[in-house]
């Protein structure tokens, strides 16, 4: 079955989904019989293009290399901002990688509710609709019958929602704890090697880890704003940004501490946790001192893990990437072949 892609935002991951599709999209025919054809493309910045027989992704990819942008890319339609594509492109899924913004959504969320009402189905890896209106996007796409993933929010393409949702269907997950920022643990590695926080931070950013605004991370939004989507979408515990209790993120680490944890046995992680008591949700983002027996010590660089806590399986470690351009662009890829098989399992 071919489905017709939109991508809203070609920035790391929008490119990264073109670079694996370009790639890969043979084998994807082949393997799956999921044709994957991207038929337009719009960014704030790179511009906009559109073409309902298809862009072809290596094309795209070079054009915005020689040429910094997309505004002279040869197609029929060019221009369009993201709502107008959204409405006009010839386009089964709204592929949303636009910029994230956890804590109004930003213009994600009006992407988001635009596609579910011209009833698009859709694929983000977007945080801010999922951390500012999770049930509203839950239920529109339930209202439209959509299909709707967005495994690319939390841990980039390691399986956590997928898992949580299908492999783990049965149980009741009552709490999790993990490491769920990247860029903050990718740092914390680089400042126990020696680095200064700063130095840690522009490695960081340069391959890709941090968020446009790295504030969020090191301040811990992000992961913050990860824990609100598990919880809200895994949990099913309404919870909202600010009732997550956040302190300084990593700021105010010092190499001196990290040595110091160093030599005591233990190790500083950015803990994400959320467990559900009578009813009520306790969730926090905040940095600790934690032995290097516990698993989540052991998680290194840009990997992140979340361990749930299930009544029947006990706990469950998911370990993994958890930033990334490539990584992150699979999340995308998996949810675009696993809602490829749900749409032809509705034709069976
Ligand atoms: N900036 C995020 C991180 C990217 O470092 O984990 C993935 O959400």
């Amino acid at each position: 079955m071919q489905l017709k892609l939109a991508l809203i935002g070609f920035g790391v991951v929008g490119q990264g989904v073109a670079k694996i599709l370009g790639d890969r999209g043979e084998f994807f025919r082949s393997r799956y019989g999921a044709d994957l054809v991207i038929t337009a493309v719009t960014d704030v910045k790179k511009g906009a293009v559109a073409d309902p027989k298809g862009l072809n992704p290596k094309a795209l990819l070079d054009h915005l290399e020689q040429h910094g942008d997309l505004t002279t890319f040869p197609a029929p339609e060019r221009g369009w901002d993201a709502l107008t594509t959204i409405q006009r492109a010839e386009a089964d899924v709204v592929v949303e990688v636009s910029w994230t913004d956890v804590k109004t959504g930003g213009a994600a969320l009006g992407h988001l509710r635009e596609a579910f009402a011209c009833g698009k189905h859709v694929v983000t890896t977007n945080k801010g609709p999922m951390v500012v209106a999770p049930w509203e996007m839950l239920e529109a796409a339930g209202r439209a019958g959509v299909e709707f993933r967005f495994e690319g929010t939390v841990m980039s393409g390691t399986p956590v929602i997928s898992t949580a949702w299908r492999g783990l269907r049965g149980c009741e997950i009552t709490g999790f704890s993990g490491v769920l920022n990247g860029t903050t643990n990718f740092m914390l590695t680089r400042m126990e090697e020696g680095l200064t926080y700063e130095q840690a931070l522009a490695e960081a950013q340069r391959l890709g880890y941090a968020e446009a605004d790295p504030s969020g991370d090191v301040l811990g939004w992000d992961a913050a704003g990860k824990v609100v989507i598990l919880t809200n979408t895994v949990l099913r515990c309404p919870l909202k940004l600010e009732e997550v209790q956040l302190a300084t993120g990593i700021t105010e680490i010092t190499p001196a501490q990290v040595e110091e944890a160093k030599r005591a046995g233990q190790r500083w992680k950015l803990v994400a946790q959320a467990a559900v008591e009578d009813g009520q949700v306790r969730a926090s983002v905040l940095a600790k001192r934690i032995p290097l027996a516990d698993p989540l010590a052991g998680v290194m660089g840009p990997t992140n893990a979340v361990t749930f806590h299930t009544d029947l399986l006990g706990p469950v470690t998911i370990v993994g990437a958890g930033a990334g351009q490539k990584e992150t662009a699979f999340a995308v890829i998996s949810d675009l072949l696993d809602i490829h098989s749900a749409l032809v399992a509705r034709q069976r």
